[in-house]
């Protein structure tokens, strides 16, 4: 397949989930820049366009479609929302909780050898408590206003007054889509504080166990902004369900 640069990197990762590894290998963001161009999102992350090209065609000539991957493209707004709470907002809650309580504990016992791990565990604090409530806006508000939206809209209806109350400001993906940024820098700091999760030599099992499970929550939160930014919330302006 060849790859355009003025495609937008959100697209290409739609087209081909291959690029996933590329994008995240070269620390080009996909997900809360998803509308970048591949020229641009290659510019800012100090990445090597061509490189990039060449490694995108490969995986993309290279590629197997599993049988169960689905184009979430073309499947259904309520079915999309449903993956997302089920395979994202779930491990979200669950990982947060227990790696907030482990950067606690790591910080009570090893701060005063380590300070790094009190500025660390200040910094998932304040990440954890943006990111809960921005899954809580999202479940309890405005998820439930799309699929009342988009129930409606195939059944040939309009909302009533009841249904119309799910919102509470205007242009509510916008927010959203403001909050993915935020949470964006959140990890930023993250990302400083751990040197890009690089263990150091004399830390203790508690403590690669935190840096490892920070990168794993990483990549997967970087999916889940893709899925939200790049298709549920396009598609949902897209069919004039919300903004
Ligand atoms: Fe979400
Ligand atoms: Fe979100």
């Amino acid at each position: 397949m060849k790859i355009e640069v003025t495609r937008p990197v959100g697209e290409i990762v739609n087209e081909i989930e291959a690029s996933i590894p590329v994008f995240e290998k070269m620390h080009i963001d996909y997900s809360f820049g998803g509308n970048r161009t591949l020229k641009d999102a290659c510019y800012l992350a100090g990445a090597p366009l061509d490189q990039v090209i060449v490694l995108l065609e490969k995986v993309s000539e290279n590629r197997q479609e599993r049988a169960d991957a689905k184009d979430w493209r073309h499947e259904s707004l309520e079915s999309l929302i449903d993956y997302i709470v089920e395979r994202h907002h779930l491990y979200t809650w669950t990982q947060l909780a227990y790696l907030n309580n482990l950067a606690e504990k790591v910080s009570l016992d090893q701060g005063t050898e380590h300070p790094e791990l009190v500025e660390l565990h200040w910094a998932i604090k304040n990440a954890a408590k943006e990111i809960e409530a921005h899954l809580t806006k999202e479940e309890e508000l405005v998820f439930p206003r799309i699929r009342a939206m988009a129930r409606a809209k195939e059944e040939g209806k309009l909302l009533d007054e009841d249904e119309n109350k799910f919102v509470p400001e205007q242009r509510p993906l916008q927010v959203l889509a403001w909050e993915h940024g935020m949470i964006s820098n959140d990890w930023d700091d993250i990302r400083a504080i751990t040197h890009d999760y690089r263990v150091p030599a004399d830390a203790s099992s508690a403590v690669k166990e935190l840096y490892r499970g920070l990168a794993e929550l990483e990549l997967d939160l970087h999916r889940h902004t893709h899925l939200e930014n790049n298709i549920l919330f396009k598609r949902a302006i897209e069919m004039g369900l919300i903004d």
